[in-house]
């Protein structure tokens, strides 16, 4: 079995087998050959946007004679799929506001999507906020060590669940297991935004304001 990157490791641990899952965004297709190879009854659906990336993945499932185990597609978000042919999707390695945008704009591409997992480390409270107001719980959450980046990825699940500003600012689940990779991340994330609050001019308001309330939040925390 091919060797994954830590990172994409941690995604890998949340999908199940027997699902039926979309990669978007497959790039060179390790995960999904990973995925392939780990589980015999999954099906799989290699997606990307960018025809020299999904070049690089034929190119490696082809390798790893696993052509008949995943379906590439090319094209953007859940463009290439029927509501029918997946129950989960993952997104790994994508801003957070293009992986919203994936999920918003296709909405009723994901009435049998019980699972969404999910790997960007930017802006973490906006995506939490936006995957849960389409119908999705936060199920679990994990954060991963991988060349020095502390990487989070989180598994949504459909259902409901409330959460407040703070459980959605800092992830509800890494909050309980308190680990010290959170303690990291979190220590780090506060001197980003003492910086970043020295920085704003007196104008940006909403702004300022924002920030102090995550330096409140993280300060709490010690
Ligand atoms: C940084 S790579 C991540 C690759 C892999 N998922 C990983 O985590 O290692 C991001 C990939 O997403 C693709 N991508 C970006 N926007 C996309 C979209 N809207 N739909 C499908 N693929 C997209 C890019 O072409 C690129 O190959």
């Amino acid at each position: 079995m091919n060797k994954l990157s830590p990172r994409l490791n941690a995604v890998a641990n949340f999908i199940e087998d027997s699902s039926k899952v979309i990669d978007i965004g497959c790039d060179h297709g390790l995960l999904s050959i990973y995925l392939a190879n780990k589980y015999s009854n999954i099906k799989i659906i290699a997606s990307d946007v960018n025809e020299n990336a999904l070049n690089c993945a034929i190119n490696n499932i082809k390798k790893t004679n696993l052509e008949n185990r995943i379906d590439v597609r090319l094209g953007k978000g859940l463009d290439v799929v029927d509501p029918n042919e997946i129950d989960t999707v993952v997104i790994a390695g994508m801003g957070t506001n293009t992986i919203v945008g994936i999920l918003k704009y296709d909405r009723d591409k994901l009435i049998n999507v019980k699972n969404i997992v999910i790997q960007s480390n930017t802006d973490l409270y906006f995506l939490r906020k936006n995957i849960i107001s389409i119908g999705y719980y936060i199920e679990d959450e994990v954060l991963i060590l991988d060349k020095n980046i502390i990487y989070t990825v989180i598994k949504f699940s459909k259902g409901k669940k409330k959460y407040n500003y703070k459980e959605l600012y800092l992830g509800p689940i890494l909050m309980k297991k308190n680990d010290s990779l959170f303690k990291r991340k979190n220590e780090k994330e506060l001197n980003n935004l003492k910086i970043i609050l020295g920085n704003i001019t007196n104008g940006h308001y909403l702004y300022r304001k924002k920030i102090k309330r995550n330096i409140k939040i993280l300060e709490s925390l010690k």
